[in-house]
């Protein structure tokens, strides 16, 4: 099994949508069993708090099923349990890497670019669509990679 962490600063925007649309990807191709999916901020700033209410509208206008979410701070525990941290952006990445400062490569950048921030740009569409194109990437290169 893979275990994925999406990373984003706050946990109520980002990731989590990032988590349930890769769930949601996941289950259609029958790979749900195959991966474990979760998702955590670099910061406590959010802590407790569930999705943020314009990330759930954006999930349920696209038919992407979500559960209730409790947004926390990424801990030593989830960096030992897990394969990859896919980062949203540069800033999450320099604070993985003060995290975890003996990183053995698990801290990686989702896209090449910074996935659009909605916490700035108010803009719900943009971010689901980064967050498409960045699942559906590194679906088909774990599949590739697995099926060697
Ligand atoms: P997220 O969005 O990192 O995608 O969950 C944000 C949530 C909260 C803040 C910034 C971004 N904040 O500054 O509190």
């Amino acid at each position: 099994m893979i275990k994925i962490c999406f990373i984003c600063l706050g946990n109520i925007c980002r990731s989590p949508m990032a988590e349930f649309m890769m769930k949601n990807t996941l289950s259609k191709m029958g790979l749900e069993n195959e991966y474990r999916i979760t998702s955590r901020g670099t910061s406590l700033e959010e802590y407790g708090h569930d999705l943020y209410p314009p990330a759930k509208e954006k999930l349920e206008e696209m038919h992407i099923p979500y559960e209730k979410h409790f947004a926390n701070k990424v801990s030593m525990q989830d960096y030992l349990e897990n394969d990859l941290f896919l980062c949203m952006d540069e800033n999450n990445i320099q604070s993985m890497k003060r995290l975890f400062p003996k990183d053995s490569g698990k801290i990686v950048k989702f896209l090449e670019r910074d996935v659009a921030d909605p916490w700035y740009t108010g803009d719900f569409s943009r971010t689901y669509q980064d967050l498409e194109e960045g699942i559906q990437n590194w679906i088909d290169n774990l599949q590739t990679k697995r099926n060697k």
